[in-house]
């Protein structure tokens, strides 16, 4: 299943997959209104909980409700879906969390995703503690080079932060995929924070 805020994008989406997959609309910075939308998901294996509410906000001109909407989605939001499928999952399931870099490295506007991304961090930890033997474990990309929010980057802020990597290069969207996948298959593997950042962190 994959879901949206609105249903027909996700019916759009799912019907692009193919196959057996189906759309949801679902609201994540309404954690009230999560179990209605989610009431006829069932047996699940795999949890991906990926979305995001952009929040560019400076302390100093402080936006409440931008940061209330982020900080609900992913730390509520997030927690309330694990909730209402907890009872749902299969006993060998498994759950990825998107954080992200920010949480260590932040930059001017990153006050809400750098605290959102350091919760992530911890949030997998009781997670998966109380959720055994379902494994939890989260993943934290650099920058994505291939998603929206940075092709529209110009070239001069994409090559500083290029050099800043080990690899020379930013991540892709299959280089993060391919990580989340790992986490959700392996069946040894839960409790753990997975950078995928090009080697962001030595330089
Ligand atoms: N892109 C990067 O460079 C990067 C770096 C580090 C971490 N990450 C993490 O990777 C994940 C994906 O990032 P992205 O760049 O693909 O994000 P994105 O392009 O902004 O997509 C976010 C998705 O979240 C959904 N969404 C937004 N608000 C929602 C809400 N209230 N309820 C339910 N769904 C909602 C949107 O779907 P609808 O509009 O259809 O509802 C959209 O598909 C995020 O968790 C982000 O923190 C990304």
């Amino acid at each position: 299943m994959v879901t949206s805020r609105d249903l027909g994008r996700a019916q759009a989406t799912a019907r692009e997959i193919g196959g057996d997959c189906a759309g949801l609309g679902v609201d994540l910075s309404q954690p009230h209104q999560i179990a209605p939308a989610l009431a006829e998901v069932d047996d699940v294996l795999h949890l991906a909980l990926v979305a995001l509410h952009r929040d560019n906000n400076k302390v100093r001109e402080y936006n409440i409700d931008e940061a209330i909407k982020l900080v609900t989605l992913k730390l509520v939001g997030y927690t309330e879906c694990v909730h209402v499928l907890a009872p749902k999952m299969r006993e060998d399931a498994s759950i990825v969390i998107y954080g992200g870099l920010a949480r260590n490295q932040p930059y001017p506007g990153s006050t809400t995703i750098t605290t959102v991304n350091g919760g992530v961090s911890t949030l997998i930890n009781s997670l998966a503690l109380e959720l055994a033997p379902i494994r939890v474990n989260a993943i934290h990309p650099g920058q994505v080079g291939d998603t929206p929010a940075w092709m529209k980057q110009s070239k001069e802020v994409l090559d500083n932060l290029k050099s800043r990597t080990a690899l020379g290069r930013l991540v892709t969207i299959e280089d993060v995929t391919n990580a989340a996948v790992f986490l959700l298959e392996n069946r040894g593997v839960t409790g753990v924070n997975l950078r995928v950042d090009g080697g962001r962190m030595m330089k």
